[in-house]
């Protein structure tokens, strides 16, 4: 299990006390140490789960990018807008302590900081995430759930009209849900990983015939079919493993926190 992190900080003894911290059985970290190395990870790179930035960057050459610059990009971007920032200053007038709720900065540390400040920091940006993709995920089987059943009740009386293509929107989303979760599971290393993505192909090849079927089928019969699309898809027993899996990973976190050795 792993938390990515996107490290924006000039080389010297905080970035590397910030790398001892963040236990490498734990976090990979990805350095940027100034602002345009940060910019391009930012173009190039996929999210990760949390973005560490030193409001104090360099010049590289005679380009500055600074923190402000760095945020309004990712506030741009949209896999990297709601990524949770925690920024890092030695500026205590630094206008970031009255916008910690812009730009998704979950918190602001004046340097010199206390190493479990920080580290309880992390966990809280790290934790918030979690659990804003837990919820995005029951919010997408809600979503998905309602449409379904908005089917079953046109069907029941009697409207057709327009099937094909709501069916076909419902089976876009689908794949869309199967990609946001398996998005999230490849980039923390889902032990069940595989076998979960195969289950989501199978189901997306089933509702595909199912869709087809629904579509030439008797009301009844069509029925049945939205009956088995909604259970296929809502395959309950591997979708609560991976929020299992999810809330075991915040568990290892407070778990890790509690074993950080802060000798100084
Ligand atoms: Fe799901
Ligand atoms: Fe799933």
């Amino acid at each position: 299990m792993h938390f990515t992190t996107l490290l924006i900080e000039p080389p010297g003894i905080d970035s590397q006390l910030i790398n001892l911290m963040l236990a490498p059985e734990k976090f990979l970290v990805n350095k940027a140490e100034c602002g345009p190395k940060a910019w391009n990870l930012i173009i190039e790179s996929d999210p990760p789960d949390l973005v560490i930035v030193d409001t104090d960057l360099p010049l590289n050459g005679n380009v500055r990018i600074g923190a402000s610059q760095l945020m309004e990009l990712m506030s741009r971007r949209s896999g990297w807008r709601k990524i949770p920032k925690l920024v890092l200053t030695s500026d205590s007038s630094s206008s970031i302590f009255q916008q910690t709720t812009k730009k998704n900065v979950c918190a602001a540390i004046l340097k010199p900081y206390d190493p479990r400040r920080f580290i309880q920091e992390v966990f809280n940006c790290i934790s918030k995430r979690l659990d804003a993709h837990i919820k995005e995920i029951n919010r997408q089987h809600i979503q998905l759930g309602t449409q379904i059943k908005n089917i079953t009740n046109m069907l029941n009386q009697g409207d057709t009209i327009n099937l094909k293509n709501r069916l076909g929107t419902i089976l876009a989303e689908i794949e869309d849900h199967f990609a946001f979760e398996e998005q999230y599971m490849s980039q923390h290393f889902y032990p069940d990983f595989v076998e979960h993505q195969k289950g989501h192909k199978q189901v997306l090849t089933n509702a595909a015939k199912l869709i087809d079927e629904i579509c030439t089928s008797s009301p009844m019969i069509a029925n049945q079919k939205i009956k088995q699309l909604s259970t296929d898809v809502f395959d309950v027993t591997d979708d609560k493993k991976y929020i299992g899996f999810l809330y075991d990973l915040l568990e290892s976190l407070t778990t890790h926190l509690k074993t950080v050795d802060f000798k100084e």
